[in-house]
């Protein structure tokens, strides 16, 4: 077999078998293939796509490219979650433990964050003393005694998608959807759970700008997922606007905390409560609405907020901190974003927000940047909300104070503000199982 041959067959619109795509991916993994003959691969994918039976084979190739992880002895209870990335999604600080709380098995790896998008894995680094790197078996043994154990993405796994979406990256061939799908779904796959539930974001701090094009994105990592043999839904929700309050790691565990103690509503709780529904169902085999009810009162209970405490001390995390945290800790400057108009925010830039709270430290342009826990912005006022002039629309957190006043000219560059009340969009879109 020669990839040049393969490379040709799929830029002529041709169908990879899975001895090819095989070929491909271990030839790229251990060198023999180089970066550019694996980017007109990428570039041909692009362009002519890929059926279900290529992805599913790309999915599975990659998956297989490194280390898998076993959790059978925990049955069929184990289930993770994956988000597409947004702003302010702090979703899994408090999935997690409400599932867990429910019986279910969380043995979840979670990434960093990278541009105007945060990760899981800094938020949790953020709770002094919080280790999120385990040898594999402290990791197991966790997850088997408290149910849940959430770590930074480590060893071997999926040594074929860290090459690839590096070369994607500089390649323009990102937002294609069979390469997406078979990234996200190979390392949930490696990663071992047997129920997966996908939140895939639309919207303009998203990857996906519409729901449509969310759509066949989640319909596409649906059926894959359930072609290599696991359960799995994802919902498509809006991120044309922050999600929740907090933007920034601090910021985003005071607001976990809030929402798990019973303190907040709105549309994080929707999200939160939609996502944990789907996971219940799918771990426990139960019905919507009995999924639902579990986990509102594993809220209401306290339940999922003594699972978190569990979950932040048995991985080394302050929990005293975690009890008495409150919005603007650490950050030696509090700066309020003021309204420059009478109307109504009629869009927001979602992206261009985040980017904001990056300008504050709250997160990284480069890999290798150092992150201040502690900045960040509270949002006052949403899309559709009336304005004033002079009024508060939220609040710049940070150390660095010669970053706030370009930090705030950004925000504000992010905001429409118009005349008339914009039309209310959906925060569910919808729910492909
Ligand atoms: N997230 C991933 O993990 N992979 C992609 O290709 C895009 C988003």
């Amino acid at each position: 077999m020669r990839i040049y041959d393969l490379i040709l067959k799929k830029r002529n619109g041709g169908t990879l078998d899975r001895d090819e795509i095989d070929y491909f991916i271990n030839g790229y993994v251990d060198g023999s293939i180089p970066d550019y003959q694996a980017a007109a691969m990428c570039m041909a994918i692009y362009f002519r796509g890929m059926d279900d039976y290529e992805t599913a084979a790309l999915t599975d190739c990659m998956a297989r490219s490194g280390e898998m992880i076993d959790l059978s002895d925990f049955k069929d209870l184990t289930v993770d979650k994956h988000s597409t990335g947004g702003v302010g999604d702090k979703t899994t600080l408090i999935v997690t433990p409400i599932v867990a709380a429910l019986g279910g098995k969380v043995a979840k790896m979670s990434g960093r964050g990278l541009g105007h998008t945060g990760g899981t894995a800094d938020k949790l680094e953020a709770i002094p003393g919080m280790k999120i790197n385990m040898e594999r078996q402290d990791f197991l043994n966790q997850v088997k005694k408290i149910g849940i154990a959430v770590i930074g993405q480590s060893g071997n796994l999926t040594p074929a998608d860290k090459k690839l979406y590096a070369l994607r990256d500089v390649t323009a061939t990102v937002d294609s959807i069979p390469l997406i799908t078979s990234s996200v779904m190979s390392k949930k796959i490696a990663a071992g759970s047997h129920s997966i539930v996908l939140d895939v974001k639309a919207g303009s701090g998203a990857f996906m700008k519409t729901p449509a094009d969310a759509r066949v994105l989640a319909q596409n990592m649906v059926a894959i997922g359930k072609a290599c043999g696991r359960k799995v839904s994802a919902l498509i929700t809006d991120m044309n606007r922050p999600l929740g309050y907090a933007i920034g790691n601090t910021l985003e565990v005071v607001e976990a905390v809030e929402l798990l103690r019973g303190d907040i509503k709105g549309d994080l709780y929707d999200v939160c409560v939609a996502i944990a529904t789907e996971m219940t169902m799918l771990f426990k085999g139960v019905s919507y609405t009995k999924a639902m009810e579990e986990v509102i009162r594993a809220i209401d209970s306290g339940a999922a907020f003594s699972k978190m405490k569990e979950w932040v001390s048995t991985q080394g995390g302050d929990v005293e901190w975690l009890e008495n945290v409150k919005i603007g800790d650490g950050a030696a400057f509090e700066v309020p974003i003021i309204c420059p108009a009478d109307g109504y925010i009629t869009a927001m830039n979602t992206e261009a927000i985040g980017s904001a709270a990056v300008i504050l430290g709250a997160g990284r342009n480069k890999k290798d940047d150092v992150i201040d826990y502690s900045a960040g912005i509270t949002v006052c006022a949403k899309t559709g909300d009336k304005v004033e002039k002079g009024c508060v629309l939220g609040y710049l957190y940070t150390n660095d104070y010669k970053a706030a006043e370009p930090a705030a000219e950004r925000y504000l560059d992010a905001l429409t503000i118009g005349f008339e009340p914009p039309e209310q969009t959906k925060l569910i879109y919808d729910i492909i199982r």
